[in-house]
């Protein structure tokens, strides 16, 4: 539905007008009808500008914008203004008139875009009810919470029927509980106006809740997209791995793992994957103990994914029956080192955090 095409964003540097910093450098991106795509990256990666050049608040330097197989790249006055109508935006700080009632902010962009009096008394009652705030109306601004200013900028944004809303940090002012409450919304208006939804987040955790794909930005570019279940399950740069690590706090201190006698695997398991049954044959064939040390689900969207870590060590002597010790030949050495091979031909991810 959105094709970013090669887009390049560079700005000028005041005071050296030769010279200038590359804001976005080639980024392409397709955004599919209906999904929620989201974009994360550290301060300064570009994600704003990118976000930006979707509706043209931002004319890329170079490459193509495409909406509904529409290059709109070069789009000037009405028919850039029409195509505005069809791409809503909410953003970080609400960008709320402060001497306008709840009412004249949503009417908004109806007036912009010349609809009647009669319509807007019509459509304005309809989306307040939408975000939940029928009866503030007739308050300001200046009387809500930042919850409820930001519902108020959703208002505003689907309030012409947008197909496209875009969302730039919509949460990072509001505390955890609120956070969710509008991400929640977000996701309804997704799913029951079927409006497509980029949205912009510093954080891994929004990313988590809502998103269905997502590209992750570092100085510019884009180093890696896929499904939000991927980025998390599989992240491939670097830095995307750090992003993940540090959200979901997977790892556990490198002293604690350190001082544990026998070796410490890290295992994911994604999915419906049964990798405690896989431990728990490994202990059998093998005669070995398989302690749990840490363990953790998470869940991105509606799928699970988990995170094991354990020690593998000798089994105590009387801990085995004679019959069966008699069966356990080799090394204990020998033996944790096939238990390990025999683990990860079966688990889906396999790491040796250290082997004593
Ligand atoms: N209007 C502008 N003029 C000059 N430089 C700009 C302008 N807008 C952005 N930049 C620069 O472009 C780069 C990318 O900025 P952008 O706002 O897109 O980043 P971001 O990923 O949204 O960061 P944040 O998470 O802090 O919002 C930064 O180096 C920024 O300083
Ligand atoms: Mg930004």
């Amino acid at each position: 539905m959105i094709k970013l095409e090669n887009i390049s964003v560079a700005f000028e540097v005041r005071g050296a007008p030769s010279a200038s910093v590359k804001a976005v450098d080639q980024v392409s991106l397709h955004i599919r009808r209906g999904e929620v795509f989201g974009i994360v990256g550290t301060s300064g990666a570009g994600k704003s500008t990118v976000l930006r050049t979707i509706n043209l608040l931002e004319r890329p330097s170079t490459g193509r914008v495409i909406v509904d197989g529409e290059d709109i790249t070069d789009l000037t006055g009405n028919a850039l203004r029409r195509e505005r109508h069809k791409i809503g935006m909410i953003f970080q700080h609400f960008n709320l008139m402060h001497n306008r009632t709840v009412f004249d902010n949503a009417a908004f962009a109806l007036r912009v875009a010349g609809k009647s009096e009669a319509e807007i008394a019509q459509r304005v009652p309809e989306i307040l009810t939408l975000v939940g705030l029928a009866d503030k109306a007739q308050a300001y601004p200046s009387q809500l919470s930042g919850g409820q200013k930001q519902r108020v900028g959703i208002a505003r944004a689907v309030a012409n029927h947008p197909a496209v809303l875009l969302c730039d940090e919509p949460t990072s002012a509001l505390d955890l509980d609120t956070s969710a409450a509008i991400l929640e919304l977000l996701k309804e208006i997704n799913q029951t106006l079927g409006i497509t939804i980029v949205l912009i987040s510093h954080e891994m955790n929004v990313i988590k809740k809502i998103c269905d794909r997502v590209a992750v930005m570092a100085r510019g570019k884009v180093v890696e997209q896929g499904t939000a279940f991927d980025i998390f399950a599989r992240p491939q740069a670097d830095f995307t791995r750090q992003l993940v690590a540090h959200t979901l706090n997977l790892d556990i201190p490198e002293h604690l793992i350190d001082n544990i006698p026998g070796t410490v695997l890290k295992l994911h398991f994604l999915g419906d994957k049964a990798e405690d049954s896989v431990l728990s044959a490994a202990a059998v064939r093998f005669g070995l103990s398989v302690d749990i040390l840490h363990g953790k689900i998470e869940y991105i969207g509606n799928h699970a994914m988990g995170l094991l870590v354990v020690r593998l060590a000798e089994l105590p002597a009387d801990a085995v029956p004679p019959a069966l010790a008699a069966g356990y030949t080799g090394t204990v050495a020998a033996r944790v080192a096939a238990a390990v091979e025999f683990i990860r031909d079966n688990a889906t991810h396999v790491e040796v955090l250290h082997a004593h």
